[in-house]
């Protein structure tokens, strides 16, 4: 129980303090964010009324919360929210909490895929991340969002539902498996799992809360980004895109896997910090 009364800018002192010792990346965007959620506030708030009392349960949950974020558990976690895009997408433990670095795929395939009536389809959801964001964008494409993980599966339901998207159509599949044969896509686009098992990401960070289904692949991280390249061939229009992310050290394999395979106009975009992170293709019928 917390005896003492705190206004909002001791709060976010004290609890920017106390995440900077034990997570130093961002302590107070976290604290702020995590006062946000207590109150149900904006950041505009927090800065208007730096003198306002928090009540005692507020401060009581806040604290906690900030507790919560010294033992390393995700922010996103603690508040159930990430934006995406600009679209406040719910996220949980079943699946990856959504990078920004994400965004520039979808920045490639809404620069890339001029058609207003293009079918798309995403492998591997999550949280519905890059398909809501596709749809909020082009609001005529035809979009199929799919992933194995019945919880990423509900999750990404949900928010189609809450934002406005439900004619986003999402399913449970095994990358292809539930999708008909003789259907094509304009676009396909993916940020499978491409973490080798032994990365040492996996033990940094936001990271350690998230799934291994989400993150961990065979071969070094590179058997899931293959097997999609590899069976989208039967899925593409001719000329159609597909679009993978993957780590900053695949680039190179994933271009030469894919001039293999038949690809055309293969290129690498860059990610916020240089690295490269998104590789982009056209299905060519040999
Ligand atoms: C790196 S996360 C990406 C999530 C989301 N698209 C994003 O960018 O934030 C990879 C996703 O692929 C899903 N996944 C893993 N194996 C799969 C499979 N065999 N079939 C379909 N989805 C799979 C995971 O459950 C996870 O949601």
């Amino acid at each position: 129980m917390n005896e003492s009364r705190w206004t909002i800018a001791q709060a976010l002192m004290r609890g920017r303090t106390q995440i900077e010792a034990a997570v130093p990346d961002t302590p107070l965007l976290d604290a702020q964010l995590l006062l946000m959620h207590v109150l149900g506030c904006d950041r505009t708030t927090l800065f208007t009324w730096p003198e306002h009392m928090l009540t005692p349960v507020q401060a009581d949950s806040y604290f906690a919360l900030v507790a919560r974020r010294i033992d390393g558990h995700p922010v996103a976690h603690l508040t159930g929210l990430r934006e995406f895009w600009s679209l406040p997408l719910a996220v949980n433990p079943s699946t990856l909490i959504p990078r920004p670095d994400t965004e520039v795929l979808v920045a490639q395939a809404l620069e890339k895929v001029e058609r207003p009536d293009a079918t798309v389809l995403e492998l591997g959801t999550g949280t519905g991340a890059i398909a809501l964001a596709l749809q909020s964008e082009q609001p005529n494409w035809e979009i199929t969002a799919v992933d194995y993980v019945e919880d990423a599966v509900a999750l990404a339901r949900q928010n189609a539902q809450s934002l406005g998207f439900s004619q986003v159509n999402i399913l449970q599949s095994d990358w292809f498996s539930a999708i008909p044969r003789n259907h094509r896509f304009h676009l396909i686009v993916s940020n499978p799992p491409y973490l080798a098992s032994d990365d040492v990401h996996l033990k940094q960070g936001d990271v350690r809360f998230e799934p291994h289904s989400a993150l961990v692949a065979e071969d070094s991280g590179l058997a899931d980004l293959i097997h999609i390249a590899r069976e989208s061939r039967d899925f593409l229009t001719e000329g159609g895109w597909l679009m993978l992310e993957h780590g900053a050290e695949q680039g190179s394999e994933l271009r030469e896997v894919l001039q293999k395979l038949g690809y055309v106009q293969i290129y690498t975009a860059l990610d916020y910090a240089n690295l490269e992170r998104v590789t982009c293709a056209r299905f060519a019928e040999s």
